[in-house]
């Protein structure tokens, strides 16, 4: 496999990232209590639309199409942002939830696109390079911009009533969810017990 075709991997999955973004970054937006949240999801989400636009210009330079991998990283976040949106939190606590589900979506982008980056860079791919990193400077301005909105919001958090029970799984996806944990703890067990 050559250098070039692992670039064009590596575009596709952010490709397919970026837009289960769009379908998804409505649901936050809905979803937020915090008016601040709400707009910085909906700002977002506008500067997502113009993310995938970049992509396809990427595309069109490599003479390539943009399909073809599915980003199964950013399903599982997207997934998690859709528990997020379930939690029976309320108030500041939930947000809290969602800020959490939005700064992985954002890190494992900014991953994504550093990877991509270095690829094209060692290609001396400059338009492609320059088209990458508008997308990495607003993911990187994307995730500040939500730690900082998160303070305030953790404040509040804090002062809030703190339920301290531990809440039991109730739907048949939190159930498996408790039980592949315990799996995972199995799984790693023995390995943890030799690095200590
Ligand atoms: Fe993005």
């Amino acid at each position: 496999m050559s250098l070039r075709s692992v670039l064009v991997d590596e575009l596709r999955d952010l490709y397919s990232a970026e837009n289960q973004l769009v379908k998804s970054l409505p649901k936050l937006a809905k979803g937020a209590i915090d008016p601040t949240l709400k707009e910085l999801f909906e700002t977002h989400l506008e500067e997502t639309k113009g993310q995938v636009i970049r992509l396809r210009q990427v595309f069109e330079h490599l003479g390539k199409k943009p399909t073809g991998e599915h980003c199964s990283g950013m399903e599982g976040i997207v997934e998690e942002g859709s528990d997020a949106l379930e939690k029976d939190e309320e108030g500041a606590a939930f947000d809290t939830c969602l800020i959490g589900a939005a700064l992985r979506t954002e890190h494992y982008e900014i991953a994504g696109y550093n990877a991509a980056i270095s690829i094209a860079d060692s290609l001396g791919e400059d338009e492609i390079v320059s088209l990458l990193k508008e997308n990495l400077a607003e993911e990187e301005a994307a995730a500040k911009k939500i730690t900082s909105a998160a303070q305030p919001i953790l404040e509040q958090a804090a002062e809030e009533p703190q339920d301290e029970d531990e809440k039991k799984p109730k739907s048949s996806h939190e159930k498996t969810s408790a039980r592949k944990s315990v799996q995972d703890e199995h799984a790693a067990a023995s390995s943890v017990r030799k690095a200590s």
